[in-house]
């Protein structure tokens, strides 16, 4: 079993992005042997309700109600992608739903559970109640860096970590103002740190490098592990 972590922001930037659904789509078909859990982030609609509902007087736990919403929508958008032989039909909404629906042999799309989490925190959960050989996190970077690669050029990007570093690197972003944003939340990385599930990050657009870091090959990503 391994667990996909899919930012939202590759499926859906703002609208759905169809022709990367159709390829990531592909890839997990081809691939459903390996038996499958994907993770859907939010993305752009989620941070756009999670605004509008704070700008109306909402609290932090009703936006991320909304928030969860989005990730679910976009777990219905690879859904219909993968085809109803190979995904299944329904979004689980908790972990226990999560596992129940592994059992089916099909691809599991899911995006979040409670206010407050992430959809890395998600993964790192799922992974560890069913004993995950590995979890894939795809995103717009394609590895892990010691600081901001889009805004500092001589960020140091790592091809290999282990647990207890990555969750420096968590830490060490998570006590820097808002905004800042590493990849990987601290929860997440406290998760797979304690059951010492290995990670890898690929950038989400590099399908040979998603496949591989599926497989555990090699790729141009980071591994995490011990
Ligand atoms: P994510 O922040 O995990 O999605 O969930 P994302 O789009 O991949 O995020 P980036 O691209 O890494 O920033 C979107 C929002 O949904 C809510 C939170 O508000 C979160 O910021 N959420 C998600 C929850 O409240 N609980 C969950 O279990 C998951």
């Amino acid at each position: 079993m391994i667990v996909l972590s899919v930012g939202g922001s590759l499926i859906n930037p703002g609208t759905p992005d169809v022709s990367y659904l159709r390829k990531i789509a592909e890839v997990l078909r081809k691939n459903r042997r390996l038996g499958i859990i994907v993770v859907t982030g939010g993305g752009k609609p989620a941070r756009t309700a999670a605004t509008a509902v704070k700008n109306l007087g909402g609290n932090e736990f009703m936006a991320d109600e909304a928030a969860i919403l989005s990730t679910r929508q976009n777990a219905h958008l690879l859904i219909a992608a993968l085809g109803k032989r190979d995904g299944h039909v329904v979004v689980p909404h908790d972990f226990d739903e999560a596992a129940r629906a592994a059992l089916s042999g099909r691809v599991v799309v899911m995006g979040g559970t409670i206010p407050g989490l992430t959809t890395d925190a998600d993964s790192a959960l799922i992974a560890e109640k069913l004993n995950a050989e590995r979890i894939v996190n795809l995103s717009n970077v394609n590895a892990v860096y010691d600081s901001d690669p889009k805004k500092n050029k001589r960020a140091k990007k790592f091809k290999r970590m282990p647990f207890s570093q990555m969750l420096k690197l968590a830490m060490r972003s998570d006590e820097r103002s808002a905004g800042t944003h590493f990849i990987f939340d601290v929860f997440a990385c406290k998760i797979i740190a304690r059951s010492r599930i290995e990670t890898h990050f690929v950038h989400g657009k590099r399908l040979k490098d998603v496949e591989n870091a599926m497989k555990g090959k090699r790729h141009r990503g980071t591994v995490v592990k011990d």
